[in-house]
């Protein structure tokens, strides 16, 4: 009964990274060249969920819009906005926050990472993250939601709102979406710590690939990244124990649109002397063109806030009859 749908997001808290670039936006541009209507969101009203210095904020956004069209999204074919354009999705949320349970928002693993120690002092809007997440998606009655692992947890609180809606107010009006976490990078490592996913938001710059990142910063990055003495294995059974290793591999076979075996029986036996310069040389390779592109891109803000904002009609004019239709059923 719905017609498939793309939505995703990304918040513009700082730089794009490797992470977000392997995890989500290759991903986002194959989808739109597969023809399926895509929309792509820049979310950030779930930014300031932690503080965000607004001129930051600002830069980053558009940063970010750069780097999606950069990477090969085109606004033309794909619908590029900002959250905060759109106020259905601020709206569709508190209706969420209603169906939500708290039950639900209190095993969200994301808030207890990002929250800390100190929960008592986190945000309430950092709490109910997940609900501005389902509104997002909902809001298009999106079908397909493409997304690193890291929000498989949140899709699946997204799955649970849409039945709870549907049940409680006896109508078939949300699609129960899919989530859609494929590949060999739905979760790139940290490289400085193998037990933690790469992240704009982590303090340590040496811990990721930035997308503005020039050659020698990317060679330096990946020369340093910490690993272990041992050299590669001929299978990747052989990785098992080994994160830091096994993340450099699916880095690499990521890059390189292969598998971690096809990168395995090309470097098997040598050491990270050898592999690390040759994979900083592909990664140069792959991401070099994108970067002088977002530079391109970011010399004229103006035009990039016109496509935002062009993107932010259209997104509106599916997103507010939805948003409509809810109050209607709700009974406003
Ligand atoms: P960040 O942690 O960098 O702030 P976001 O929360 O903005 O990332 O996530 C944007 C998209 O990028 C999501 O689909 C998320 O799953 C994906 N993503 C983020 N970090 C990674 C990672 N380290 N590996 C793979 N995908 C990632
Ligand atoms: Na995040």
């Amino acid at each position: 009964r719905f017609a498939p749908r793309i939505f995703s997001g990304i918040q513009p808290s700082g730089g794009l990274t490797l992470g977000n670039y392997l995890g989500a936006l290759k991903r986002f541009v194959e989808k739109q060249d597969e023809g399926i209507e895509t929309v792509y969101c820049l979310v950030d009203l779930h930014a300031i969920t932690v503080w965000q210095d607004p001129a930051r904020l600002r830069h980053a956004t558009r940063e970010a819009a750069a780097g999606f069209i950069a990477a090969g999204i085109d606004p033309a074919r794909s619908i590029l906005f900002n959250q905060s354009q759109v106020t259905a999705h601020a709206e569709l949320a508190w209706i969420f926050n209603c169906v939500t349970r708290i039950g639900w928002l209190n095993r969200m693993t994301q808030f207890k990472d990002k929250a800390g120690k100190n929960r008592e002092a986190a945000s309430a809007g950092l709490y109910v993250y997940p609900s501005l997440m389902a509104a997002d998606i909902m809001a298009y009655h999106a079908t397909h939601v493409p997304v690193g692992e890291d929000q498989k947890q949140h899709l699946e609180l997204t799955r649970d709102v849409a039945i709870k809606f549907n049940h409680d107010y006896g109508v078939d009006f949300f699609p129960v979406v899919e989530p859609v976490i494929e590949g060999v990078a739905t979760r790139v490592m940290s490289l400085r710590d193998g037990t933690r996913k790469m992240s704009k938001s982590d303090p340590s710059d040496m811990s990721r690939i930035n997308l503005t990142d020039n050659a020698d910063a990317i060679a330096t990055k990946f020369r340093k990244a910490r690993t272990d003495p041992d050299p590669l294995p001929e299978t990747p059974e052989g990785l098992a124990g080994r994160a830091e290793a096994a993340n450099l591999v699916n880095i690499y076979a990521a890059l390189a649109g292969t598998t971690p075996a096809a990168v395995l029986a090309e470097f098997a036996g040598q050491g990270f002397g050898t592999f690390k310069p040759a994979l900083a040389d592909l990664a140069v390779a792959q991401l070099g063109p994108i970067t002088a592109e977002m530079h391109r891109l970011m010399a004229d803000p103006a035009e990039i806030d016109r496509t935002l904002g062009a993107g932010a009609e259209r997104a509106d004019a599916i997103a507010h009859p939805i948003l409509e239709q809810v109050y209607d059923i709700v009974g406003m």
